[in-house]
């Protein structure tokens, strides 16, 4: 009986591939698995997110519609939590290895790698809608967004081991006072820098071009970066990338 569903619900989502053409490689959509050969979005869509985190997939603007319930399970079930502790297990045993000095820093990223935009993207199908920067600003402004569990466990680890933390997000400076008492709130109480997205300066550059520039700037001023952690690609790639980068799962939107 599960089976059936699932070939029914598979040759729903062959139109909804169809529909995507320009956002989502051909071959999966042409791909059929299974008892008979059929479509499963269930496989086409774990190839996506598999794309997605190797950074061969990019570029792309939306999650494909037919994807939709497959990131929303993956977020809201177990998976993202397995995957997140996975990449920050790592992050700390490296950083255990260290010997690390007093300009030793660990480059933390904060949507989707520190506070979860996931109450947000609920309301606005699980990365399948275009992206709305206005109305993500007013959800940024609340303030409300959570921890993400397994990033504060790598954070409090880190500051335990004495290992400066820098944040440095996209987020525009006039969000930084409400971003800072978001983070106070959630658990992150202590950091060396907190860097925001000045637009003076950085008007219409790529978010891989600020980042890239304010590390370089971090490393004029005497820092030395250790570790680097991200959702996105665009966070852990570039001059001055760290001695060792880390990519946190986001199967919803790709910067
Ligand atoms: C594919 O992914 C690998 C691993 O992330 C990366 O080194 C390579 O540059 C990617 N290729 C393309 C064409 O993006
Ligand atoms: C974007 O969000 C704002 C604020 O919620 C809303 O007024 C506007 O209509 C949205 N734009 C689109 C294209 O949906």
């Amino acid at each position: 009986m599960k089976m059936k569903a699932l070939v029914i619900c598979a040759g729903l989502s062959l139109v909804a591939f169809a529909c995507h053409g320009s956002e989502y490689p051909r071959f999966l959509s042409q791909m059929k698995t299974g008892l008979n050969g059929h479509y499963s979005t269930q496989v086409s869509c774990t190839s996506l997110g598999f794309g997605v985190e190797a950074n061969n997939l990019s570029k792309w603007k939306t999650v494909p519609a037919a994807c939709q319930e497959y990131v929303a399970d993956y977020l809201l079930g177990d998976q993202y939590r397995s995957d997140s502790k996975t990449v920050c297990r790592e992050a700390y045993f490296y950083a255990k290895t260290l010997k690390f000095t007093a300009r030793d820093v660990f480059v933390f990223d904060i949507d989707d790698t520190t506070l979860s935009n996931l109450q947000y993207f609920a309301n606005h199908g699980f990365g399948v809608e275009a992206h709305n920067a206005t109305a993500f600003k007013i959800w940024v402004s609340f303030g409300e967004a959570f921890a993400l569990p397994e990033t504060l466990v790598l954070y409090n680890k880190l500051v335990g081991l004495g290992i400066k933390v820098v944040f440095i997000t996209e987020r525009p400076v006039d969000l930084k006072d409400v971003t800072i008492s978001n983070l106070k709130e959630v658990g992150f109480h202590t950091w060396e820098k907190f860097i925001a997205r000045d637009p003076a300066i950085y008007s219409g550059k790529l978010s891989n071009a600020f980042k890239t520039s304010e590390r370089k700037k971090l490393v004029a001023e005497g820092y030395r970066i250790v570790g680097n952690i991200g959702d996105q690609w665009s966070d852990i790639v570039g001059e001055k990338k760290g001695f060792r980068t880390f990519k946190l799962p986001n199967p919803l939107y790709y910067d």
